[in-house]
């Protein structure tokens, strides 16, 4: 009989996420931060309890000029979507944040709930607002078939 359970003081891997060729939106620059923010993910994942907090931090830092790169980009680009884009960032760093204080509380579980909860968001956001504003920058905003509403935005 086989059983599922782990063995005590048998470490097991931590669980870690392989990018998926979808995310990859052909604009180099946005691509190697997102390569990173997967990685920053991989790392929530990975660590100990004792660097859960200094990991989420580093999320912190990583995403927020992740996404104040593409709020510039998308102000270079008058790109129509903006708000919505930019909200959609908003409300992710405002759970990060929240998370990040129960983390110094000593809750270092819910470290790596964040990091996998991101997963399905960042899929969702890849594909959608962040594939719009790839789309626009390769191509201009002008080009034919380039988005022109709320393309990716629930609101
Ligand atoms: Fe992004
Ligand atoms: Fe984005």
């Amino acid at each position: 009989m086989t059983s599922t359970a782990t063995t005590p003081g048998v470490a097991t891997a931590p669980k870690q996420i392989p990018w998926q060729d979808e995310w990859t939106l052909n604009h180099s620059q946005m691509d190697e931060t997102h390569h990173e923010f997967i990685a920053e993910i991989n790392h929530m994942l990975a660590v100990p309890d004792d660097e859960m907090l200094a990991a989420v931090d580093q999320f912190i830092d990583h995403t927020v000029a992740h996404f104040e790169q593409e709020r510039v980009w998308m102000e270079n680009t008058n790109f129509p979507p903006k708000g919505c884009h930019i909200g959609e960032h908003d409300r992710v760093l405002a759970i990060v944040q929240q998370v990040r204080q129960m983390v110094a509380g000593g809750d270092y579980a819910i470290g790596r709930r964040l990091a996998e909860e991101l997963v399905p968001w960042f899929n969702q956001h890849a594909q959608t607002m962040d594939a719009a504003l790839a789309y626009v920058l390769i191509e201009g905003p002008d080009a034919e078939g380039a988005p022109k509403s709320h393309d990716g935005c629930a609101c």
